[in-house]
């Protein structure tokens, strides 16, 4: 099994919509393999965006309100499967969770066993840093950090990087942090090329070469519940593939060092 995680540490850093392309993306690369976007965000936006609904979701599991977990298939053709986050439910599991002798582990303990021992699964994560991003953590093989290219953004990635290492550091497990990706960015906006110029000058190996643009196609792909590889943008639809090839890339290469 592979845990791939996509992490930020603030709201609207195109956390949901990589994780949906990374699902759609994989899902067509390896049809024999199960790959599973699983909505740790008690926000719902993954079943919001691909209009999609399940009784037994990750919350109501975790909570205990069932003991079984729906996957859902996004389409017939598309063969990626979701788990819901239950919304109020992963907000109260949340709760639960706190109280447990071993929180941290919570999920790995008590979840893990609902998936085939060789799926792909993708996890979304809520911007806050909570007992939810830090069980996913937990159990975690890789990181994706998106970002935007504005000042707030990238301030944002080095608090996110102090958690990584306090995260580290006091649970002695380590995620691989593959790179940062470029989730949203304007070239011809001054400040975000320079910013851009910033983010690379400062992680030169982590940085993404490929680069998702502002586009409307993009934004507008949720409300008509299709995914980004589905959108009408073709130069948006390319940056995506081109990006997830990257991630699979530097996974593969991570694998091969570490066996
Ligand atoms: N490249 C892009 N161009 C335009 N809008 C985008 C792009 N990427 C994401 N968005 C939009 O930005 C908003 C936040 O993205 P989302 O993936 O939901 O972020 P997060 O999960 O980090 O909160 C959504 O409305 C989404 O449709
Ligand atoms: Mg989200």
């Amino acid at each position: 099994m592979i845990n791939i995680a996509i992490l930020s540490a603030k709201g609207g850093t195109g956390k949901t919509t990589l994780a949906i392309a990374l699902a759609h993306q994989y899902a067509l690369a390896n049809p024999d393999r199960e790959v599973v976007l699983v909505d740790a965000d008690n926000q719902g936006n993954v079943a919001i965006s691909l209009d999609l609904r399940g009784e037994n979701s990750l919350g109501a599991y975790l909570y205990r309100a069932t003991d079984t977990l729906d996957l859902i298939q996004y389409r017939p053709e598309i063969s990626f499967h979701v788990v819901e986050s239950g919304r109020m439910h992963l907000y109260e599991a949340e709760k639960r969770i706190h109280l447990d002798e071993n929180p941290v582990a919570y999920m790995k303990e008590r979840l893990m066993g609902e998936f085939d021992s060789r799926a792909l699964l993708i996890w979304d994560l809520p911007p806050t840093l909570s007992i939810i991003n830090d069980n996913v953590l937990y159990l975690a093989d890789y990181i994706v950090i998106p970002t935007h290219t504005d000042y707030l953004s990238l301030t944002g990635i080095s608090n996110l990087l102090a958690y990584l290492e306090h995260f580290r550091s006091s649970q002695g497990v380590r995620p691989k942090l593959l790179g940062i990706a470029i989730t949203l960015h304007r070239e011809h906006v001054t400040q975000n090329r320079i910013n851009r110029k910033s983010l690379e000058a400062a992680f030169p190996d982590l940085l993404f070469r490929s680069v998702i643009p502002l586009s409307t196609a993009i934004a507008t792909a949720a409300q008509n519940h299709q995914t980004p590889l589905e959108s009408p943008d073709t130069r948006a639809r390319e940056s995506y593939r081109s990006l997830v090839k990257e991630i699979h890339q530097r996974m593969i290469s991570h694998q091969e060092a570490h066996g």
